[in-house]
């Protein structure tokens, strides 16, 4: 963002149930990092972009909806990993759907190779695009899809 007159855009990072579990949690599938790791992954990128990064975990799917209905009119983005809300949280796509910024949905595996009740997100038709299967990669993957879709909407 290039006007000093201008407050640095904020970048909501959300993350679902469980996902507090990261580096216990079956590291076969979600790897050794942490949740903090992969947060701290996103910052860095945020910062390059000129962005602040707001970071909140809930296993609660109520405490997820109030999260992004609070950055309507705070938050440029929101780049969310849902967890298993993605795939049948109704009440999280019509938050998303009443946010009017940038909505990138983030997985660190890859949903679509794994059990059939993974393959269907009801997040992905309220997202610009989603990122999945490239690990703690994906986090700062992410924030460079932010910064790009804001880049074309300027
Ligand atoms: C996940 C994939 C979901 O299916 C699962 O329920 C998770 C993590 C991922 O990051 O790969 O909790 O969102």
């Amino acid at each position: 963002m290039s006007s000093a007159n201008h407050t640095p855009p904020v970048v909501l990072l959300l993350s679902g149930p469980n996902l507090n579990l990261l580096g216990e949690r079956e590291p076969d599938i979600y790897g050794r990092a942490t949740l903090e790791d992969h947060v701290a992954v996103a910052r860095r990128a945020a910062d390059e972009h000129g962005f602040v990064l707001e970071h909140r975990q809930s296993n609660f799917e109520g405490e997820l909806v109030e999260a992004v209905q609070a950055a309507r009119n705070h938050a440029a983005a929101v780049v969310i990993n849902a967890g298993a809300l993605t795939h049948y949280s109704w009440a999280l796509h019509d938050a998303l759907a009443a946010f009017d910024g940038v909505v990138v949905e983030i997985h660190l595996s890859n949903p679509a190779a794994r059990e059939p009740f993974r393959h269907t997100s009801v997040i992905a038709p309220v997202a610009d695009g989603v990122i999945a299967g490239f690990g703690g990669l994906g986090y700062g993957l992410a924030i460079e899809a932010v910064a790009r879709k804001m880049s074309e909407s300027r």
